[in-house]
């Protein structure tokens, strides 16, 4: 491969914060009697707050809501997952992922996050990250969330590479068909890797230094 540059997804790839988003989802939705459990919260992987609320909300029966009223569900939970986000610390950064950020650095790769969240500065900074990647494209600069290759293309296109040139790293189906579709080639851990929805399939993190 001529990877000049590498697009880590955030979420699951960098660093865990599924339980966070578990346990905001399900005080939102047990406010409101709508069953939620672990295995529903396992297709919110990858996929953008708006469109996991509209999952969570394949179980609500009550009246139909209106577009204001989803925007406050969907700040109640981002608020309350905030404040579980405010415990995280850079020792929820492990050394495998350190060391080995560090060492593709080291080879001369470019680094970049590609991440369907809006939070994700907040908790790149959280874990002691802030500043550290050479380039940063989230939720906040996207309008179509994963598997829609845009947030990848946008990564890619700030560190001035073609997708070609870039190498995605992803725990989420939906991100390795993200990107697929952009025309990366596509590394994956956990769930995805699982499923083998990438070119290389890795049973951890570290095994990058073995892809690149
Ligand atoms: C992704 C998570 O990284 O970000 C999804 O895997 C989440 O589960 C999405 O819904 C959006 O996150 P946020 O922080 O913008 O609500
Ligand atoms: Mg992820």
């Amino acid at each position: 491969m001529n990877v000049k540059g590498v697009i880590f997804d955030l979420d699951g790839v960098i660093c865990f914060t599924d339980e966070y988003h578990y346990l905001a989802w399900k005080e939102m939705a047990d406010g409101m009697g709508v069953y939620f459990d672990r295995e529903i919260n396992n297709r919110l992987r990858g996929v953008s707050r708006m469109a996991s609320l509209d999952i969570i909300l394949e179980r609500y029966s009550g009246p139909a809501l209106t577009d204001a009223e989803k925007e406050s569900l969907a700040a109640k939970k981002n608020d309350i997952y905030r404040s579980l986000l405010s415990r995280m610390s850079p020792a929820d950064l492990s050394d495998e992922v350190k060391l080995t950020l560090d060492a593709l650095r080291a080879k001369g790769l470019k680094l970049a996050i590609g991440s369907s969240s809006k939070n994700a500065p907040f908790i790149l900074e959280r874990i002691g990250l802030a500043g550290y990647f050479d380039a940063i494209s989230d939720g906040n600069n996207i309008s179509r969330s994963k598997p829609d290759p845009e947030v990848f293309l946008k990564a890619a296109e700030f560190l001035g590479l073609a997708p070609a040139e870039c190498l995605v790293v992803e725990d989420a189906i939906a991100g390795a068909e993200a990107g697929h579709a952009g025309g990366f080639e596509v590394a994956c851990v956990g769930d995805a890797s699982e499923a083998k929805a990438g070119d290389h399939n890795m049973s951890c993190f570290a095994q990058l230094l073995e892809v690149l």
